[in-house]
């Protein structure tokens, strides 16, 4: 079956193995949206020559400035892209004590973490078709009685805000057909992780927690609607 998949945060990391995955799966269209597109360029040329048609879309975008919606909208319309799964991967970390975080770090995580969740879930509501599944990719540091870690707290509450929206949206969306999860990752080996905590190792790769991530958008919807799913072997 053709799945038309809508990736935020497309361009590293996580995000990046998702859209590979989900191109090597069947015929499966891919949008891919994120602020630096330059890899998604390159995996852009081979698939689309591979395949002789438009498979992978890259979209260079920003999530927390509030007009990307007008940008999106040209995309969508241009190529009458209609999601089937949309996935909020996007996310910004800022490892800080509590007493040193200033507004700006405040504003910069909840524009990225929720703010862009919330305009992009509104601005996708006409397009999307019964039997859609919406995930959010959250954090087990958002996830309630999980081990907490110093410096993580504008993030985890940014991040459990975005769960908490997937729940709600769950229930708005059910007489639609339309499905909403939320996977609270734990240590995944990216940029991100590196940067919050130095030297850590973790136990999955990117392309390991992509695979489950990929599976779980495509066959999860079918067993679970409105749940939080901690997805970890491990914490952080
Ligand atoms: N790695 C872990 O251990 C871990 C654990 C728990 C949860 N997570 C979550 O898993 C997701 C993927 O994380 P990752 O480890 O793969 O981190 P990452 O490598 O930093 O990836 C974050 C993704 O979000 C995009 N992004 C960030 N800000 C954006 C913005 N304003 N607009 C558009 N795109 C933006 C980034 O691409 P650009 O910079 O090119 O825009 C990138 O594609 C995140 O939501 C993260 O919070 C990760």
């Amino acid at each position: 079956m053709q799945h038309k998949i809508l990736i935020a945060g497309a361009g590293k990391g996580i995000g990046l193995e998702l859209v590979k995955q989900m191109l090597a799966t069947g015929n499966n269209i891919v949008m891919a949206v994120s602020r630096d597109i330059s890899q998604l360029r390159i995996l852009e040329e081979k698939v689309n020559i591979n395949s002789g048609s438009v498979s992978l879309i890259p979209v260079a975008l920003d999530f927390s400035k509030h007009d990307f919606t007008s940008v999106l909208d040209k995309v969508i319309r241009k190529y009458d892209f209609k999601p089937d799964i949309v996935i909020y991967n996007v996310g910004l970390l800022v490892n800080k004590p509590f007493a040193a975080f200033s507004h700006s770090d405040f504003d910069q995580m909840f524009d990225t973490n929720i703010k862009g969740a919330f305009r992009l879930f509104q601005f996708l509501l006409p397009h999307l078709a019964e039997g859609s599944h919406l995930l959010g990719i959250t954090s087990m540091g958002a996830y309630q009685g999980s081990a907490k870690f110093p410096g993580l707290s504008l993030y985890s509450a940014s991040k459990a805000a975005l769960a908490v929206l997937m729940e709600c949206l769950a229930e708005e969306l059910k007489d639609r057909g339309i499905r909403a999860n939320a996977l609270a990752l734990g240590a995944v080996q990216t940029e991100m992780l590196t940067q919050a905590f130095p030297g850590y190792k973790a136990p999955l790769s990117a392309d390991e927690m992509a695979a489950f991530i990929a599976d779980f958008a495509v066959k999860g919807s079918l067993f679970f609607n409105g749940k939080i799913l901690p997805v970890s072997v491990s914490t952080p």
